[in-house]
C-alpha cells in the first residue's frame, strides 16, 4: 500500500485583501525583491491600495529597499508599518537574519500566519508577498498557506536561471495556485547611445512562458540606478516614476492587473482555526 499523503496546510482567509501575489523564483539573486517592492509602488500609482510583505525570513531585504530601520523588536510600533503609502511587514523588523536561519517550514509558515492573521492589513486591492528563493519546504508551506490568488515568476535571460524559474512554475502547479506569468528581469540593457545590449542573451523567458502555456508578463531592464536606488531605500518607480525602467514595472503592474482579473479573487475559503 503507498504511504499515506502528508495533509496539505490549511489556508489562511484574508478577507479585507482582494488579490494576493506571490513574487517568486526558483533561483535566489533574480530580483525577486526587487520587482516585488517595484511592483508594489507600481500598482499603488495606477490607484490601487497596496501592501507588501516579505516573507524571506532568511535574506530579508524589503526594510533596506524601502528605507524602514530594523527594530528587532516586535512592540516598538504599530504594525504594519506605512511607507510611500504601502502597508509593510518584514521578518526584518522582528528579528535578527541569523536568528531565522536554521528554521524549517512549519516555522516559517507559523510566522506567515501570524502576519497574515494578527497584523490588521485593512482593506487592499493587492498584497504583494515576496518569496524566499527556492523550491524548498519553507516555500511549499508558505504557497500552501497564504491564501495566493496567483504567483509572478521571475527570471533572468541565462539558461541557468530559466531552469530554476522552470521549477518555481511547477512547484505552484503542485499547490494549484495560477501562474500569473513570468517577468524576464535584467533582460537588456540600454546604452547611453539608446542602443539595446542583449547582454545575457534574448527572448528566454518569453520562451518559457509559451512552452509552459502561462503569459509573459514584460522585461526589466538591467539598470544600474535600480540598484542604486534599491540600496538608498527609495525604490526606483518612487524616485524615478517617468525612466524607461520605471515604466517597465509600471507595464507589468497593468500586465498583472490583468492577470488577477482573470483568475478572480482570492478564493473564499472557510479561514484558519487559531
Ligand atoms: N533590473 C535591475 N537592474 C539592475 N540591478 C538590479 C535589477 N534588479 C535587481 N537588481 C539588483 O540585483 C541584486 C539582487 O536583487 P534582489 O535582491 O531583488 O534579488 P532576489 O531575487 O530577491 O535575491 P534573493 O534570492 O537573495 O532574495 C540587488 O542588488 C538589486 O539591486
Ligand atoms: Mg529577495
Amino acid at each position: 500500500m503507498p504511504p499515506a499523503q502528508p495533509q496539505a496546510p490549511q489556508k489562511i482567509a484574508l478577507p479585507g485583501v482582494k488579490y494576493v501575489v506571490a513574487v517568486a523564483s526558483g533561483k535566489g539573486g533574480v530580483g525577486k525583491s526587487t520587482v516585488a517592492t517595484n511592483l508594489a509602488l507600481a500598482l499603488q500609482l495606477l490607484g490601487r491600495r497596496v501592501g507588501l510583505l516579505d516573507a524571506d525570513i532568511y535574506g530579508p531585504s524589503i526594510p533596506i529597499m524601502m528605507g524602514v530601520q530594523e527594530t528587532w523588536d516586535p512592540n516598538a510600533h504599530e504594525w504594519p508599518l506605512e511607507k510611500f503609502g504601502l502597508k509593510l511587514m518584514s521578518m526584518g523588523f522582528w528579528m535578527k537574519p541569523e536568528t531565522a536561519m536554521i528554521w524549517r517550514g512549519p516555522m516559517v509558515a507559523k510566522y506567515l500566519t501570524v502576519f497574515l492573521t494578527q497584523i490588521p492589513w485593512g482593506e487592499l486591492d493587492f498584497l504583494v508577498i515576496d518569496l524566499p528563493p527556492g523550491t524548498g519546504d519553507a516555500q511549499l508551506t508558505l504557497t500552501q498557506t497564504a491564501p495566493l490568488s496567483g504567483a509572478v515568476i521571475v527570471t533572468t535571460p541565462q539558461d541557468v536561471s530559466l531552469i530554476d524559474a522552470r521549477k518555481g512554475l511547477e512547484m505552484f502547479r503542485q499547490v494549484r495556485v495560477p501562474v500569473l506569468g513570468i517577468v524576464e528581469n535584467m533582460s537588456f540593457f540600454r546604452g547611453e547611445d539608446g542602443k539595446r545590449y542583449d547582454l545575457f542573451g534574448h527572448g528566454g523567458g518569453k520562451k518559457l512562458a509559451d512552452a509552459a502555456g502561462v503569459p509573459f508578463l514584460g522585461e526589466i531592464p538591467i539598470e544600474p540606478k535600480v540598484a542604486e536606488c534599491g540600496d538608498q531605500g527609495v525604490p526606483i518607480v518612487r524616485k524615478y516614476p517617468e525612466s524607461a525602467v520605471a515604466q517597465s514595472y509600471l507595464a507589468l503592474a497593468t500586465a498583472v492587473s490583468e492577470q488577477v482579473g482573470k483568475v478572480g479573487a482570492q478564493p473564499e475559503l472557510p479561514g484558519l482555526q487559531l
